[in-house]
């Protein structure tokens, strides 16, 4: 009988990762299944932040940081010398906690990045305008208002406009760091619903610290403890059968 191997986007192997002398992740070893969600969930610091920017070289931004061991991308590792960060961050999206559109129309928005890379027909843009904010479920809100400023929009609008904004470069991986938190539960639940359905296309990575959210958007969990992956399982065990202690006082509340 032949095995099929699971196809796994991103996988890391024995990272540890510094900020100066304080390391803030030791030793993890994860693998994102792709096109599924995966959630990273845990208490305030244990580093769910920094392992996401680690998956697309957004810690490089950060001065005196370091990297051990290695983070595979389609099996390639993304730190090796000859590897450029700006392609990873182009295959590897990522939106913030606070929705940070720039101070721009919702058109340029959307077509900043993709024009940089050097798509300049006009119809072009435009098919890739329609398509991005049709993704992010967002068309039908904007499609008469696209050269208004993106901040006359929205917090929930917003958010939902990074997220054209991030899948107008056509990754393939979304990065997602608690992508609902400074939104109203309206806006959030839309956010879950767009998650659900980008993920037939991408492969999504979200930090949450709202378990209920990580039960209902997430095939995956990972639970994390001061730097360390504690448990990484299905979602569905992770909540109802969790084999490690300190996750199963963590999802019942009792400390975090
Ligand atoms: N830019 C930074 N410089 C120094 N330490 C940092 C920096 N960012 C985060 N840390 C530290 O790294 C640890 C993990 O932080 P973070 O990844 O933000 O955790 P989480 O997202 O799980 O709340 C914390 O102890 C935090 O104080
Ligand atoms: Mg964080």
């Amino acid at each position: 009988m032949v095995t099929v191997e699971k196809n796994f986007i991103i996988k890391t192997r024995d990272v540890d990762f510094f900020y100066g002398s304080f390391r803030a992740l030791t030793n993890i070893t994860i693998n994102f299944e792709t096109k599924r969600v995966t959630a990273l969930i845990g208490p305030s610091g244990c580093g769910k932040s920094t392992l996401l920017r680690l998956l697309n070289r957004m810690n490089d931004l950060i001065d005196g940081t370091r990297v051990e061991g290695e983070v595979l991308f389609e099996d390639r590792n993304i730190y090796a010398p000859d590897v450029d960060p700006v392609e990873v961050r182009r295959r590897i999206g990522m939106v913030f906690q606070k929705p940070n559109p720039f101070p721009k129309s919702i058109f340029n928005n959307v077509t900043f990045a993709p024009k940089l890379s050097g798509i300049t027909t006009k119809s072009d843009l435009e098919a890739l305008v329609e398509h991005s904010l049709k993704q992010a479920v967002l068309w039908d809100e904007v499609k008469d208002i696209l050269n208004r400023s993106a901040m006359t929009l929205s917090g929930g609008q917003q958010q939902r406009l990074c997220i054209a904004r991030a899948l107008a470069m056509k990754p393939d991986v979304l990065l997602m760091d608690e992508p609902t938190s400074a939104l109203d539960p309206i806006s959030t639940a839309k956010i879950e619903e767009l998650i659900d359905e980008l993920k037939k296309y991408y492969t999504i990575i979200i930090v949450t610290h709202n378990m209920q959210q990580a039960a209902r958007v997430s095939e995956f969990t990972g639970f994390f403890y001061i730097g360390k992956l504690i448990e990484f399982n299905a979602t569905e065990k992770i909540f109802t059968n969790p084999d490690v202690k300190q996750t199963e006082d963590y999802i019942t509340g009792r400390f975090g």
